[in-house]
Protein backbone atom coordinates (compact mmCIF):
# COMPACT_ATOMS: atom_id res chain seq x y z
CA UNK A 1 0.00 0.00 0.00
CA UNK A 2 1.72 3.65 -0.70
CA UNK A 3 -0.18 6.72 0.13
CA UNK A 4 -0.09 9.94 -1.38
CA UNK A 5 -0.75 13.23 -0.56
CA UNK A 6 -4.10 14.96 -3.22
CA UNK A 7 -3.67 18.09 -3.96
CA UNK A 8 -7.45 18.52 -3.19
CA UNK A 9 -8.41 18.31 0.64
CA UNK A 10 -11.60 17.83 2.62
CA UNK A 11 -13.80 20.65 3.84
CA UNK A 12 -12.85 20.19 7.74
CA UNK A 13 -14.06 23.69 8.26
CA UNK A 14 -18.06 22.74 8.76
CA UNK A 15 -17.22 19.64 10.77
CA UNK A 16 -15.13 21.81 13.04
CA UNK A 17 -17.84 24.02 13.38
CA UNK A 18 -20.63 21.36 13.85
CA UNK A 19 -18.13 19.47 16.61
CA UNK A 20 -17.89 22.30 18.51
CA UNK A 21 -21.54 23.39 18.68
CA UNK A 22 -22.23 19.47 19.60
CA UNK A 23 -20.63 20.35 22.67
CA UNK A 24 -22.11 23.87 23.53
CA UNK A 25 -25.85 22.67 22.42
CA UNK A 26 -24.71 19.87 24.81
CA UNK A 27 -24.24 21.73 27.58
CA UNK A 28 -27.19 23.62 27.55
CA UNK A 29 -29.71 21.11 26.74
CA UNK A 30 -28.33 19.07 29.30
CA UNK A 31 -28.37 21.94 31.59
CA UNK A 32 -31.83 22.83 30.97
CA UNK A 33 -32.31 18.60 31.65
CA UNK A 34 -30.66 19.45 35.05
CA UNK A 35 -33.01 22.42 35.40
CA UNK A 36 -36.40 21.29 34.64
CA UNK A 37 -35.22 17.78 36.48
CA UNK A 38 -34.78 20.08 40.03
CA UNK A 39 -38.44 21.61 39.07
CA UNK A 40 -39.53 18.60 39.88
CA UNK A 41 -38.03 17.90 42.82
CA UNK A 42 -38.35 21.89 44.46
CA UNK A 43 -41.30 23.43 42.25
CA UNK A 44 -40.60 26.88 43.72
CA UNK A 45 -37.77 26.95 40.65
CA UNK A 46 -41.13 27.32 38.26
CA UNK A 47 -40.75 31.22 39.56
CA UNK A 48 -44.05 31.70 39.00
CA UNK A 49 -44.01 32.85 35.54
CA UNK A 50 -45.02 31.69 32.06
CA UNK A 51 -41.62 31.25 30.23
CA UNK A 52 -39.80 29.50 32.96
CA UNK A 53 -42.84 27.03 33.59
CA UNK A 54 -41.48 22.86 33.17
CA UNK A 55 -44.07 22.84 30.87
CA UNK A 56 -42.14 25.24 28.16
CA UNK A 57 -39.08 24.43 29.33
CA UNK A 58 -39.29 20.63 28.84
CA UNK A 59 -40.36 20.80 24.86
CA UNK A 60 -36.86 23.24 24.81
CA UNK A 61 -35.04 20.78 26.68
CA UNK A 62 -36.25 18.15 24.32
CA UNK A 63 -35.28 20.17 21.39
CA UNK A 64 -32.13 21.09 22.48
CA UNK A 65 -30.56 18.09 23.40
CA UNK A 66 -31.70 15.90 20.59
CA UNK A 67 -32.14 18.51 17.27
CA UNK A 68 -29.43 20.75 18.59
CA UNK A 69 -26.69 18.35 20.40
CA UNK A 70 -28.01 15.31 18.57
CA UNK A 71 -28.50 16.29 15.43
CA UNK A 72 -25.05 19.03 15.24
CA UNK A 73 -23.35 15.62 16.21
CA UNK A 74 -24.62 13.16 13.25
CA UNK A 75 -24.24 16.94 10.68
CA UNK A 76 -20.25 16.41 12.12
CA UNK A 77 -19.98 12.76 12.01
CA UNK A 78 -21.82 12.42 8.85
CA UNK A 79 -19.83 15.16 6.83
CA UNK A 80 -16.91 13.97 8.19
CA UNK A 81 -17.13 10.46 7.52
CA UNK A 82 -18.79 10.62 4.04
CA UNK A 83 -15.69 12.81 2.56
CA UNK A 84 -13.20 10.21 4.54
CA UNK A 85 -15.06 6.71 3.12
CA UNK A 86 -15.65 8.76 -0.36
CA UNK A 87 -11.83 10.24 -0.11
CA UNK A 88 -13.78 13.03 -1.71
CA UNK A 89 -14.36 16.89 -0.43
CA UNK A 90 -17.83 17.91 -0.06
CA UNK A 91 -19.83 18.73 -3.16
CA UNK A 92 -20.48 21.87 -2.13
CA UNK A 93 -18.83 23.90 0.67
CA UNK A 94 -21.64 26.77 0.52
CA UNK A 95 -24.12 24.52 0.62
CA UNK A 96 -22.76 22.88 3.74
CA UNK A 97 -22.24 26.41 4.62
CA UNK A 98 -25.45 27.10 4.60
CA UNK A 99 -26.78 23.91 6.49
CA UNK A 100 -24.94 25.03 9.63
CA UNK A 101 -26.05 28.38 9.61
CA UNK A 102 -29.57 27.13 8.77
CA UNK A 103 -29.68 25.07 11.20
CA UNK A 104 -28.24 27.06 14.10
CA UNK A 105 -31.10 29.60 13.09
CA UNK A 106 -33.83 26.96 13.42
CA UNK A 107 -31.87 26.46 17.16
CA UNK A 108 -32.06 29.97 18.24
CA UNK A 109 -35.55 29.90 16.82
CA UNK A 110 -36.61 27.31 19.09
CA UNK A 111 -34.94 29.23 21.96
CA UNK A 112 -36.94 32.05 21.45
CA UNK A 113 -40.33 30.51 20.58
CA UNK A 114 -40.32 27.70 22.80
CA UNK A 115 -40.37 30.03 26.27
CA UNK A 116 -42.61 32.32 24.68
CA UNK A 117 -45.08 29.08 24.43
CA UNK A 118 -45.36 29.31 20.60
CA UNK A 119 -45.88 25.62 19.70
CA UNK A 120 -47.64 22.94 17.29
CA UNK A 121 -48.00 20.85 20.71
CA UNK A 122 -46.97 17.88 18.94
CA UNK A 123 -44.19 16.03 20.41
CA UNK A 124 -40.56 16.68 19.46
CA UNK A 125 -42.34 19.01 16.53
CA UNK A 126 -43.26 21.65 18.25
CA UNK A 127 -41.95 24.01 15.95
CA UNK A 128 -44.09 26.39 14.30
CA UNK A 129 -44.76 26.47 10.66
CA UNK A 130 -42.02 29.44 9.68
CA UNK A 131 -39.50 27.17 11.74
CA UNK A 132 -40.60 23.91 10.70
CA UNK A 133 -40.11 25.33 6.69
CA UNK A 134 -36.89 26.78 7.58
CA UNK A 135 -35.89 23.31 8.62
CA UNK A 136 -37.79 21.63 5.89
CA UNK A 137 -35.26 23.72 3.63
CA UNK A 138 -32.07 23.04 5.57
CA UNK A 139 -32.92 19.31 5.72
CA UNK A 140 -32.95 19.08 1.96
CA UNK A 141 -30.02 21.07 1.55
CA UNK A 142 -28.21 18.51 3.57
CA UNK A 143 -29.56 15.77 1.50
CA UNK A 144 -28.24 17.29 -1.28
CA UNK A 145 -24.41 17.46 0.30
CA UNK A 146 -24.80 14.30 1.37
CA UNK A 147 -25.62 12.64 -1.65
CA UNK A 148 -23.70 14.84 -4.14
CA UNK A 149 -20.57 13.93 -2.19
CA UNK A 150 -21.05 10.65 -2.22
CA UNK A 151 -22.19 10.37 -6.13
CA UNK A 152 -18.50 11.76 -6.62
CA UNK A 153 -17.27 9.43 -4.52
CA UNK A 154 -13.25 7.95 -5.41
CA UNK A 155 -13.84 4.58 -4.19
CA UNK A 156 -16.06 1.77 -5.78
CA UNK A 157 -17.96 1.21 -2.65
CA UNK A 158 -20.41 3.38 -0.28
CA UNK A 159 -19.30 1.87 3.13
CA UNK A 160 -21.95 0.87 5.09
CA UNK A 161 -22.02 3.81 7.45
CA UNK A 162 -23.60 5.67 4.77
CA UNK A 163 -26.12 3.68 4.19
CA UNK A 164 -27.41 4.16 7.86
CA UNK A 165 -26.43 8.34 7.44
CA UNK A 166 -28.50 8.47 4.56
CA UNK A 167 -31.63 6.91 5.15
CA UNK A 168 -31.37 8.87 8.43
CA UNK A 169 -31.51 11.87 5.80
CA UNK A 170 -34.27 10.53 3.77
CA UNK A 171 -36.45 9.36 6.02
CA UNK A 172 -36.09 12.25 8.97
CA UNK A 173 -37.25 14.60 5.63
CA UNK A 174 -40.49 11.81 4.97
CA UNK A 175 -41.12 12.65 8.61
CA UNK A 176 -40.99 15.95 9.32
CA UNK A 177 -42.53 17.57 6.15
CA UNK A 178 -45.63 14.68 6.08
CA UNK A 179 -46.40 15.33 9.91
CA UNK A 180 -45.89 19.25 9.77
CA UNK A 181 -48.49 19.47 6.81
CA UNK A 182 -50.88 22.29 8.92
CA UNK A 183 -53.19 25.45 8.09
CA UNK A 184 -51.17 28.45 9.05
CA UNK A 185 -53.79 30.75 10.51
CA UNK A 186 -51.36 33.21 11.46
CA UNK A 187 -47.16 33.80 11.78
CA UNK A 188 -47.12 31.64 14.72
CA UNK A 189 -50.50 29.48 15.00
CA UNK A 190 -51.17 26.80 12.62
CA UNK A 191 -53.89 24.13 12.86
CA UNK A 192 -52.44 20.26 11.65
CA UNK A 193 -54.00 19.19 8.36
CA UNK A 194 -55.23 16.10 10.23
CA UNK A 195 -57.47 15.78 12.86
CA UNK A 196 -58.75 12.66 15.67
CA UNK A 197 -57.29 9.05 15.59
CA UNK A 198 -55.34 10.03 12.35
CA UNK A 199 -53.51 13.41 13.86
CA UNK A 200 -52.60 11.17 16.86
CA UNK A 201 -51.46 8.25 14.50
CA UNK A 202 -49.43 10.76 12.23
CA UNK A 203 -48.01 11.92 15.14
CA UNK A 204 -46.43 8.71 16.22
CA UNK A 205 -45.65 7.47 13.30
CA UNK A 206 -43.27 10.60 13.11
CA UNK A 207 -42.80 10.61 17.12
CA UNK A 208 -41.52 6.78 16.86
CA UNK A 209 -39.45 6.98 13.62
CA UNK A 210 -37.63 10.12 15.23
CA UNK A 211 -36.49 8.10 17.65
CA UNK A 212 -35.69 5.12 14.87
CA UNK A 213 -34.16 7.21 12.20
CA UNK A 214 -32.87 10.28 14.23
CA UNK A 215 -31.69 8.37 17.58
CA UNK A 216 -30.76 5.37 16.18
CA UNK A 217 -30.09 5.14 12.37
CA UNK A 218 -27.94 7.97 12.60
CA UNK A 219 -26.23 7.03 15.08
CA UNK A 220 -25.31 3.68 14.02
CA UNK A 221 -23.92 5.36 11.21
CA UNK A 222 -21.72 6.60 13.11
CA UNK A 223 -20.66 3.89 15.18
CA UNK A 224 -20.15 1.73 12.13
CA UNK A 225 -17.09 4.33 11.20
CA UNK A 226 -16.25 5.39 14.81
CA UNK A 227 -15.95 1.92 16.79
CA UNK A 228 -14.16 0.22 14.28
CA UNK A 229 -11.27 3.27 13.84
CA UNK A 230 -10.95 3.78 17.39
CA UNK A 231 -10.30 -0.09 17.93
CA UNK A 232 -8.38 -0.47 14.98
CA UNK A 233 -9.85 -3.37 13.46
CA UNK A 234 -11.88 -3.90 10.80
CA UNK A 235 -16.07 -4.45 10.99
CA UNK A 236 -16.80 -7.78 12.99
CA UNK A 237 -19.11 -8.67 9.86
CA UNK A 238 -20.00 -6.93 6.51
CA UNK A 239 -22.85 -8.99 5.53
CA UNK A 240 -24.61 -8.78 8.86
CA UNK A 241 -24.32 -4.98 8.69
CA UNK A 242 -26.23 -5.15 5.46
CA UNK A 243 -28.28 -7.76 6.65
CA UNK A 244 -28.91 -5.07 10.01
CA UNK A 245 -29.77 -2.06 7.50
CA UNK A 246 -32.65 -3.62 5.46
CA UNK A 247 -33.94 -5.27 8.36
CA UNK A 248 -34.19 -1.82 10.77
CA UNK A 249 -35.34 0.16 8.58
CA UNK A 250 -37.76 -2.00 7.10
CA UNK A 251 -39.52 -2.92 10.69
CA UNK A 252 -38.97 0.33 12.55
CA UNK A 253 -41.65 2.43 10.04
CA UNK A 254 -44.34 0.05 11.61
CA UNK A 255 -43.51 0.35 15.20
CA UNK A 256 -45.18 3.41 16.01
CA UNK A 257 -48.95 2.31 17.53
CA UNK A 258 -47.12 1.16 20.49
CA UNK A 259 -47.15 5.01 21.79
CA UNK A 260 -50.90 4.67 21.03
CA UNK A 261 -51.84 1.52 23.03
CA UNK A 262 -55.41 1.36 25.08
CA UNK A 263 -56.20 4.78 22.94
CA UNK A 264 -58.74 5.00 20.05
CA UNK A 265 -56.24 3.95 17.41
CA UNK A 266 -58.07 0.79 16.28
CA UNK A 267 -57.14 -2.44 18.04
CA UNK A 268 -55.60 -4.31 15.26
CA UNK A 269 -52.99 -1.35 14.65
CA UNK A 270 -51.91 -1.22 18.24
CA UNK A 271 -51.14 -5.36 18.04
CA UNK A 272 -49.74 -5.03 14.51
CA UNK A 273 -47.20 -2.07 16.62
CA UNK A 274 -46.40 -4.14 19.47
CA UNK A 275 -45.73 -7.66 17.10
CA UNK A 276 -43.48 -5.23 15.18
CA UNK A 277 -41.64 -3.94 18.03
CA UNK A 278 -41.12 -7.27 19.44
CA UNK A 279 -39.51 -8.17 15.94
CA UNK A 280 -37.37 -5.20 16.36
CA UNK A 281 -35.26 -6.86 18.83
CA UNK A 282 -33.71 -8.98 16.18
CA UNK A 283 -32.38 -6.63 13.85
CA UNK A 284 -31.43 -4.16 16.92
CA UNK A 285 -29.39 -6.92 18.99
CA UNK A 286 -27.65 -7.81 15.61
CA UNK A 287 -26.00 -4.05 15.05
CA UNK A 288 -25.22 -4.02 18.79
CA UNK A 289 -23.43 -7.32 18.68
CA UNK A 290 -21.80 -6.71 15.31
CA UNK A 291 -19.99 -3.23 17.23
CA UNK A 292 -19.63 -5.54 20.53
CA UNK A 293 -17.78 -8.55 18.03
CA UNK A 294 -15.58 -5.58 16.44
CA UNK A 295 -13.14 -5.14 19.46
CA UNK A 296 -12.73 -8.86 19.21
CA UNK A 297 -9.07 -9.34 19.66
CA UNK A 298 -8.71 -5.24 20.70
CA UNK A 299 -11.06 -6.05 24.22
CA UNK A 300 -7.30 -5.04 26.08
CA UNK A 301 -7.47 -1.42 24.44
CA UNK A 302 -10.63 -0.57 26.97
CA UNK A 303 -7.80 -0.35 29.92
CA UNK A 304 -6.15 2.59 28.70
CA UNK A 305 -8.31 4.45 25.91
CA UNK A 306 -11.61 5.87 27.39
CA UNK A 307 -12.51 6.72 24.40
CA UNK A 308 -12.94 3.14 23.01
CA UNK A 309 -14.86 2.94 26.47
CA UNK A 310 -17.83 5.62 25.51
CA UNK A 311 -18.14 3.97 22.35
CA UNK A 312 -18.72 0.38 23.69
CA UNK A 313 -20.64 1.46 26.88
CA UNK A 314 -23.19 3.00 24.00
CA UNK A 315 -23.57 0.16 22.82
CA UNK A 316 -24.16 -1.95 25.93
CA UNK A 317 -26.93 0.97 26.46
CA UNK A 318 -28.10 0.71 23.23
CA UNK A 319 -28.55 -3.18 23.70
CA UNK A 320 -30.38 -2.79 27.34
CA UNK A 321 -32.90 -0.12 25.57
CA UNK A 322 -33.79 -2.25 22.90
CA UNK A 323 -34.74 -5.04 24.78
CA UNK A 324 -36.74 -2.50 27.10
CA UNK A 325 -38.70 -1.11 24.52
CA UNK A 326 -39.63 -4.18 22.95
CA UNK A 327 -41.01 -5.41 26.40
CA UNK A 328 -43.05 -2.20 26.67
CA UNK A 329 -44.30 -2.66 23.70
CA UNK A 330 -46.25 -5.57 24.96
CA UNK A 331 -49.78 -3.93 25.87
CA UNK A 332 -50.11 -6.05 29.42
CA UNK A 333 -46.58 -4.28 30.42
CA UNK A 334 -47.69 -0.74 28.71
CA UNK A 335 -50.74 -0.90 30.93
CA UNK A 336 -47.96 -0.70 33.86
CA UNK A 337 -45.25 1.44 32.25
CA UNK A 338 -47.47 4.27 30.49
CA UNK A 339 -47.79 7.70 31.30
CA UNK A 340 -45.30 6.39 34.43
CA UNK A 341 -41.20 7.64 34.87
CA UNK A 342 -40.50 3.84 33.54
CA UNK A 343 -40.62 5.31 30.23
CA UNK A 344 -38.60 8.21 30.65
CA UNK A 345 -35.97 5.88 32.03
CA UNK A 346 -35.94 4.13 28.94
CA UNK A 347 -36.06 7.23 27.43
CA UNK A 348 -32.26 8.53 28.55
CA UNK A 349 -30.82 4.63 28.74
CA UNK A 350 -31.53 5.62 25.16
CA UNK A 351 -30.60 9.40 25.35
CA UNK A 352 -28.22 9.41 27.32
CA UNK A 353 -26.17 5.70 27.37
CA UNK A 354 -26.35 5.47 23.28
CA UNK A 355 -26.91 8.74 21.65
CA UNK A 356 -24.88 11.14 23.89
CA UNK A 357 -22.40 8.40 24.92
CA UNK A 358 -21.51 7.21 20.92
CA UNK A 359 -21.41 11.31 19.96
CA UNK A 360 -19.16 12.07 22.30
CA UNK A 361 -16.66 9.32 21.62
CA UNK A 362 -17.21 10.40 17.94
CA UNK A 363 -16.29 13.93 18.85
CA UNK A 364 -13.31 12.92 20.83
CA UNK A 365 -11.98 10.83 18.32
CA UNK A 366 -12.34 13.67 15.36
CA UNK A 367 -11.32 16.98 17.61
CA UNK A 368 -7.41 16.09 17.28
CA UNK A 369 -7.67 15.26 14.00
CA UNK A 370 -9.78 18.14 13.01
CA UNK A 371 -7.07 21.02 14.52
CA UNK A 372 -3.75 18.56 13.47
CA UNK A 373 -3.05 17.31 17.45
CA UNK A 374 -1.85 13.91 17.74
CA UNK A 375 -4.68 13.52 20.66
CA UNK A 376 -6.88 14.97 22.95
CA UNK A 377 -4.81 17.34 25.67
CA UNK A 378 -5.99 15.14 28.64
CA UNK A 379 -6.82 11.97 28.65
CA UNK A 380 -6.97 11.38 32.45
CA UNK A 381 -9.97 14.23 32.02
CA UNK A 382 -11.64 12.34 29.24
CA UNK A 383 -11.61 9.46 31.77
CA UNK A 384 -13.40 11.19 34.44
CA UNK A 385 -15.74 12.37 31.71
CA UNK A 386 -16.64 8.88 31.33
CA UNK A 387 -17.10 7.46 34.79
CA UNK A 388 -19.44 10.56 35.35
CA UNK A 389 -21.36 10.03 32.00
CA UNK A 390 -21.17 6.09 33.02
CA UNK A 391 -22.42 6.78 37.00
CA UNK A 392 -24.83 9.84 36.13
CA UNK A 393 -26.96 7.70 33.51
CA UNK A 394 -27.04 4.58 35.66
CA UNK A 395 -28.74 6.34 38.49
CA UNK A 396 -31.26 8.47 36.00
CA UNK A 397 -32.62 4.83 34.87
CA UNK A 398 -32.21 2.98 38.02
CA UNK A 399 -34.39 5.82 40.12
CA UNK A 400 -36.90 6.38 37.31
CA UNK A 401 -37.65 2.61 36.85
CA UNK A 402 -38.28 2.15 40.42
CA UNK A 403 -40.49 5.49 40.21
CA UNK A 404 -42.25 4.47 37.01
CA UNK A 405 -43.10 0.96 38.62
CA UNK A 406 -44.33 2.72 42.00
CA UNK A 407 -46.34 5.09 40.26
CA UNK A 408 -47.96 2.01 38.07
CA UNK A 409 -48.90 -0.01 40.88
CA UNK A 410 -50.46 2.76 43.12
CA UNK A 411 -52.38 4.05 40.20
CA UNK A 412 -53.83 0.77 39.38
CA UNK A 413 -54.26 -0.29 43.20
CA UNK A 414 -58.07 -0.97 43.20
CA UNK A 415 -60.57 -1.78 47.40
CA UNK A 416 -62.12 -4.20 47.57
CA UNK A 417 -65.17 -1.79 47.34
CA UNK A 418 -63.76 -0.57 43.80
CA UNK A 419 -62.50 3.07 44.60
CA UNK A 420 -59.03 3.67 44.62
CA UNK A 421 -56.57 2.80 47.11
CA UNK A 422 -54.11 6.03 46.36
CA UNK A 423 -54.67 9.84 45.60
CA UNK A 424 -52.34 10.72 42.42
CA UNK A 425 -50.59 13.22 45.50
CA UNK A 426 -49.67 9.95 47.08
CA UNK A 427 -47.88 8.71 44.40
CA UNK A 428 -46.29 11.71 43.51
CA UNK A 429 -45.18 12.34 47.03
CA UNK A 430 -43.65 8.49 46.54
CA UNK A 431 -41.81 9.74 43.78
CA UNK A 432 -39.70 12.80 45.56
CA UNK A 433 -36.83 10.44 46.57
CA UNK A 434 -36.47 8.94 42.65
CA UNK A 435 -36.69 12.66 41.03
CA UNK A 436 -33.74 14.10 43.68
CA UNK A 437 -31.62 10.66 42.72
CA UNK A 438 -32.19 12.18 38.68
CA UNK A 439 -32.00 15.32 39.30
CA UNK A 440 -28.26 13.99 40.80
CA UNK A 441 -27.59 11.85 38.08
CA UNK A 442 -28.29 14.36 35.63
CA UNK A 443 -26.03 16.91 37.32
CA UNK A 444 -22.82 14.21 36.78
CA UNK A 445 -23.46 13.92 33.18
CA UNK A 446 -23.78 17.40 32.73
CA UNK A 447 -20.36 17.78 35.03
CA UNK A 448 -19.09 15.45 32.67
CA UNK A 449 -19.85 17.72 29.71
CA UNK A 450 -18.18 20.75 30.96
CA UNK A 451 -15.05 18.46 31.68
CA UNK A 452 -14.92 17.59 28.00
CA UNK A 453 -15.63 21.15 27.01
CA UNK A 454 -12.51 22.79 28.99
CA UNK A 455 -10.83 19.39 27.40
CA UNK A 456 -11.46 20.16 23.78
CA UNK A 457 -10.95 23.85 24.43
CA UNK A 458 -7.15 22.96 25.48
CA UNK A 459 -6.78 21.04 22.25
CA UNK A 460 -8.11 23.60 19.84
CA UNK A 461 -5.91 26.45 21.58
CA UNK A 462 -3.20 24.29 21.02
CA UNK A 463 -3.82 23.80 17.17
CA UNK A 464 -1.30 24.89 14.92
CA UNK A 465 -2.84 26.23 11.73
CA UNK A 466 -0.44 24.29 9.51
CA UNK A 467 -0.96 21.32 10.77
CA UNK A 468 -4.59 21.81 10.81
CA UNK A 469 -4.14 22.27 7.04
CA UNK A 470 -2.16 19.46 6.80
CA UNK A 471 -4.46 17.16 7.90
CA UNK A 472 -7.30 18.25 5.00
CA UNK A 473 -5.37 16.92 2.90
CA UNK A 474 -7.06 14.14 1.03
CA UNK A 475 -4.58 10.59 1.29
CA UNK A 476 -5.41 8.98 -1.26
CA UNK A 477 -4.67 5.46 -0.83
CA UNK A 478 -3.46 3.06 -3.80
CA UNK A 479 -3.15 -0.53 -4.50
CA UNK A 480 0.23 -0.99 -4.47
C1 LIG B 1 -36.29 -1.88 19.54
C2 LIG B 1 -36.23 -0.67 19.95
C3 LIG B 1 -37.25 0.07 20.75
C4 LIG B 1 -38.58 -0.19 20.99
C5 LIG B 1 -39.43 -1.35 20.46
C6 LIG B 1 -39.07 0.88 21.84
C7 LIG B 1 -40.35 0.92 22.37
C8 LIG B 1 -40.84 1.94 23.15
C9 LIG B 1 -42.09 1.93 23.88
C10 LIG B 1 -43.06 0.76 23.94
C11 LIG B 1 -42.23 3.14 24.46
C12 LIG B 1 -43.34 3.58 25.41
C13 LIG B 1 -44.50 4.16 24.73
C14 LIG B 1 -45.51 4.64 25.75
O1 LIG B 1 -45.93 3.87 26.62
O2 LIG B 1 -45.88 5.82 25.67
C15 LIG B 1 -41.09 3.92 24.09
C16 LIG B 1 -40.91 5.25 24.42
C17 LIG B 1 -39.83 5.98 23.98
N1 LIG B 1 -38.66 5.49 23.45
FE1 LIG B 1 -38.32 3.60 22.86
N2 LIG B 1 -38.08 1.76 22.09
C18 LIG B 1 -36.94 1.31 21.44
C19 LIG B 1 -35.70 1.91 21.45
C20 LIG B 1 -35.48 3.23 21.82
C21 LIG B 1 -34.22 3.92 21.71
C22 LIG B 1 -32.90 3.31 21.26
C23 LIG B 1 -34.46 5.22 22.09
C24 LIG B 1 -33.55 6.41 22.18
C25 LIG B 1 -32.50 6.60 21.59
C26 LIG B 1 -35.87 5.33 22.41
C27 LIG B 1 -36.53 6.49 22.75
C28 LIG B 1 -37.82 6.55 23.19
C29 LIG B 1 -38.49 7.79 23.50
C30 LIG B 1 -37.93 9.21 23.33
C31 LIG B 1 -39.76 7.44 24.01
C32 LIG B 1 -40.80 8.38 24.61
C33 LIG B 1 -41.74 8.88 23.62
C34 LIG B 1 -42.73 9.81 24.28
O3 LIG B 1 -43.72 9.32 24.86
O4 LIG B 1 -42.50 11.02 24.25
N3 LIG B 1 -36.44 4.10 22.27
N4 LIG B 1 -40.24 3.17 23.31
C1 LIG C 1 -28.16 15.82 32.00
C2 LIG C 1 -28.90 15.13 31.32
C3 LIG C 1 -30.40 15.14 31.25
C4 LIG C 1 -31.34 15.40 32.22
C5 LIG C 1 -31.10 15.74 33.68
C6 LIG C 1 -32.65 15.26 31.62
C7 LIG C 1 -33.85 15.48 32.27
C8 LIG C 1 -35.09 15.36 31.71
C9 LIG C 1 -36.35 15.59 32.39
C10 LIG C 1 -36.50 16.01 33.85
C11 LIG C 1 -37.35 15.35 31.51
C12 LIG C 1 -38.86 15.47 31.77
C13 LIG C 1 -39.36 14.21 32.39
C14 LIG C 1 -40.82 14.26 32.75
O1 LIG C 1 -41.62 14.93 32.06
O2 LIG C 1 -41.20 13.64 33.75
C15 LIG C 1 -36.74 14.96 30.26
C16 LIG C 1 -37.43 14.58 29.13
C17 LIG C 1 -36.83 14.15 27.96
N1 LIG C 1 -35.46 14.15 27.69
FE1 LIG C 1 -33.97 14.54 28.98
N2 LIG C 1 -32.48 14.92 30.30
C18 LIG C 1 -31.13 14.85 30.04
C19 LIG C 1 -30.53 14.55 28.83
C20 LIG C 1 -31.20 14.19 27.68
C21 LIG C 1 -30.59 13.86 26.41
C22 LIG C 1 -29.09 13.87 26.12
C23 LIG C 1 -31.59 13.54 25.56
C24 LIG C 1 -31.56 13.12 24.09
C25 LIG C 1 -30.52 12.92 23.37
C26 LIG C 1 -32.85 13.69 26.29
C27 LIG C 1 -34.10 13.47 25.75
C28 LIG C 1 -35.29 13.64 26.42
C29 LIG C 1 -36.58 13.30 25.85
C30 LIG C 1 -36.83 12.69 24.46
C31 LIG C 1 -37.55 13.62 26.82
C32 LIG C 1 -39.07 13.44 26.71
C33 LIG C 1 -39.44 12.05 27.20
C34 LIG C 1 -40.89 11.68 27.05
O3 LIG C 1 -41.72 12.53 26.70
O4 LIG C 1 -41.23 10.51 27.27
N3 LIG C 1 -32.57 14.10 27.56
N4 LIG C 1 -35.35 14.98 30.40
Amino acid sequence: MSTAISPTAYNYKVVRQFAIMTVVWGILGMGLGVFIASQLVWPELNFGLPWTSFGRLRPLHTNLVIFAFGGCALFATSYYVVQRTCQTRLISDSLAAFTFWGWQAVIVGAIVTLPLGYTTTKEYAELEWPLAILLAIVWVTYGLVFFGTITKRKTKHIYVGNWFYGAFIVVTAMLHIVNHMSLPVSLFKSYSAYSGATDAMIQWWYGHNAVGFFLTTGFLGMMYYFVPKQAERPIYSYRLSIVHFWALITLYIWAGPHHLHYTALPDWAQSLGMAMSIILLAPSWGGMINGMMTLSGAWHKLRTDPILRFLVVSLAFYGMSTFEGPMMAIKTVNSLSHYTDWTIGHVHAGALGWVAMISIGAIYHMIPKLFGRAQMHSIGLINTHFWLATIGTVLYIASMWVNGITQGLMWRAINDDGTLTYSFVEALQASHPGFIVRALGGAFFAAGMLFMAYNVWRTVRASNPAEAKAAEQIAVVGAH
